[in-house]
């Protein structure tokens, strides 16, 4: 899990498509494939508007799980058209380019006050002090989350999370089963409270509209609300972390701020903090000669396929002026990430905030990967800041 980059390396070369047993998984693992596995209609996140587990060969779910499902499945990520195509289009309208960009100005305001006070006290643990509250309190400001109850969005967030791990203990499972309830339980309780008298906020304009069941409403906040931090926390975590270890890199960045954009970029790109999506093979599919028959799980590899030398010219350099970068990590096709706009100004807005506010940026000790494979973190980040 420290070093993944390796072995999809030699993925890459030998087995592009490999069957992986011990998650009864086809791992693909080339740029080319994973791009256009996912805008291939014949794979889904999901089956059941097509076919049940028992014809999928797959086990039922545990009675437990079903409030777990019930919330997430009801999202617009678990669901494919017809029902994906309406839920998207109630909510795409609030993450348009134009309308993250009025949000900018309150993005950089929270990110300078977070880095201040951060650089005052001589630094600490970067990715609980400024990377998680930065995107955090930006999406809950726009859901309208009173502030008094944000602590609990992250835990919950983090619970619901284990599960999609690969093989989650039964714990995990339980774990996150309770969260989502807890959190569903929270959101009814608020909508109803908005719809009563709403506020300038998503969940009130969303619990105006009669089209949106309640488990609707609710899936679609759980999503955009964990959706909404837990990748922007680790590209923040690993993008920097990558920044220590690469330190003419980051010496070239703090020379040249017009490289901002292109650093964002190959941050996520260099580490992704999402290593894996996985689809369902809805119709017999062939890659590479090699037949993959409905009711299979391809995992596509969105951190080899995004150090594929057939597309990204010495792909194992960090390179924060790479022109040319089209990674995966916001995949591709119709489950494109929503939230990548405003992921782009968070990020833009947080690493500039800390190259302007703090001149110096040393690493304290060497950070330690969290455990997990499928979403790639650090457990924390703790340097010293200086202004
Ligand atoms: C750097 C940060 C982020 C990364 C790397 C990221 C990555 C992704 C990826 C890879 C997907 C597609 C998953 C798949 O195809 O199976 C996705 C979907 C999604 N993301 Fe993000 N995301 C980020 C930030 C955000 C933010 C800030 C939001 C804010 C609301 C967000 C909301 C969503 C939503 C709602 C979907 C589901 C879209 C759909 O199913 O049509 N994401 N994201």
């Amino acid at each position: 899990m420290a070093h993944p980059y390796q072995v999809y390396d030699e993925l890459r070369r030998e087995a592009p498509v490999s069957y992986f047993e011990p998650t009864n998984q086809w791992l693909i693992s080339r740029h080319a494939d994973v791009n256009a596995l996912l805008r291939d209609r014949r794979l889904g996140r999901s089956y059941l508007h097509v076919a049940t587990h028992e014809e999928f060969g797959r086990p039922p779910e545990p009675e437990f799980q079903e409030p777990f499902w019930r919330v997430i499945r009801a999202g617009m990520l678990d669901v494919e058209p017809p029902v994906h195509t309406r839920l998207r289009r109630l909510v795409s309208r609030a993450f348009t380019p134009r309308m993250v960009e009025s949000l900018r100005p309150r993005v950089r305001a929270i990110a300078g006050s977070l880095v201040d006070a951060f650089v005052e006290k001589g630094g600490g643990d970067l990715l609980a002090e400024v990377a998680e509250p930065l995107p955090v309190t930006v999406i809950a400001e726009m859901l309208g989350i009173p502030h008094a109850d944000r602590h609990l969005l992250r835990p919950w967030s983090a619970e619901i999370c284990g599960m999609y791990e690969l093989n989650p203990s039964l714990e995990a499972q339980h774990t996150a089963v309770r969260a989502a309830s807890e959190f569903a339980d929270y959101l009814k309780t608020l909508a109803a409270q908005r719809r009563r008298a709403p506020g300038d906020d998503l969940i009130s304009a969303l619990a105006q509209i009669d089209e949106l069941t309640e488990d609707e409403l609710v899936g679609t906040c759980v999503l955009l609300l964990n959706a909404g931090h837990e990748a922007t926390v680790n590209v923040t975590g690993n993008g920097w972390w990558a920044l220590f270890r690469n330190p003419s890199e980051l010496a070239r960045l703090r020379e040249d701020r017009s490289l901002l954009p292109t650093a964002v970029e190959e941050v996520m790109r260099w580490d992704t903090p999402l290593q894996m999506f996985e689809r369902w093979v809805l119709e017999d599919i062939e890659v590479h000669g090699v037949e993959i028959p409905r009711g299979s799980e391809v995992a596509l590899l969105f951190g080899s396929a995004n150090r594929d030398p057939a597309v990204f010219e010495d792909p194992d350099r960090l390179d924060v002026g790479r022109a040319d970068n089209p990674h995966i990590s916001f995949g591709a096709g119709i489950h494109f990430c929503l939230g990548a706009p405003l992921a782009r100004i968070e990020l833009m807005e947080s690493y500039g905030a800390l190259l302007d506010r703090a001149a110096k940026l040393e690493l304290r000790e060497e950070p330690s990967w969290k455990p997990g494979y499928v979403i790639r973190g650090l457990r924390s980040l703790e340097v010293t800041a200086a202004g």
